[in-house]
């Protein structure tokens, strides 16, 4: 594998295909052992979710539902305020065991809106799952529960990650050059 570019920037490989499905298979055996008997709704984060929970979910042998939000986190005219709006609303999760997905969680801003708005619903019970975690960047006290692989700080594309909106169809994951 080489160097890609993706308009004005150039990426070379960084997981491959290989070590994602592994990864994943880990955390899925996780919570088919972490639930076992017990029934769950995956609630996945749009749009960069899309194909770590499809992986993910095709291992889980639980009884589970699956839904989907988008989030969209902007900041306002200070540069302190976040505004972060909910589309796709779910299902009232309400004594109902949930684990919400995301692709990567970075400063934790996107995930800690999303988790407070889930737990007002009174869930059984509520964790995080992501395929990638910057902890030099996370900011939040949110737990994160599931964690496939933790990244440096450095901006990565591919698998459903995207810049400015494109590499998301790339199948391995993508670290911009040096
Ligand atoms: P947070 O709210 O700062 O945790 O950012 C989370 C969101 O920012 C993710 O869901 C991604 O959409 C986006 N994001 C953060 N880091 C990256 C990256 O390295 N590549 C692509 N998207 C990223
Ligand atoms: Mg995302």
């Amino acid at each position: 594998m080489s160097a890609i570019q993706i308009k004005d920037l150039t990426f070379v490989p960084y997981i491959s295909e290989t070590e994602l499905q592994k990864l994943i298979s880990d955390v899925a055996q996780k919570i088919n052992s972490d639930y076992k008997g017990k029934e769950i709704i995956f609630v996945g984060v749009l749009n960069g979710v899309f194909m770590f929970a499809s992986d993910l979910i095709k291992q889980i042998d639980l009884n589970c539902q699956v839904s989907f939000v988008k989030l969209s986190s902007y900041h306002g005219t200070e540069t302190t305020e976040v505004v972060t709006e909910l589309f796709g609303l779910v299902e009232s999760v309400e004594n109902k065991h949930v684990i919400i997905l995301e692709d990567i969680v970075d400063t934790g801003i996107t995930i800690e809106g999303l988790y407070h708005h889930l737990l007002s619903q009174n869930p059984a019970s509520l964790e995080i799952g992501t395929l990638l975690f910057k902890p030099d960047k996370y900011t939040k006290d949110v737990p994160i529960k599931y964690i496939a692989k933790s990244v440096p700080n450095e901006f990565v594309v591919g698998y459903g990650l995207d810049y400015d909106g494109f590499g998301r169809n790339i199948p391995s994951i993508y670290q911009l050059k040096a």
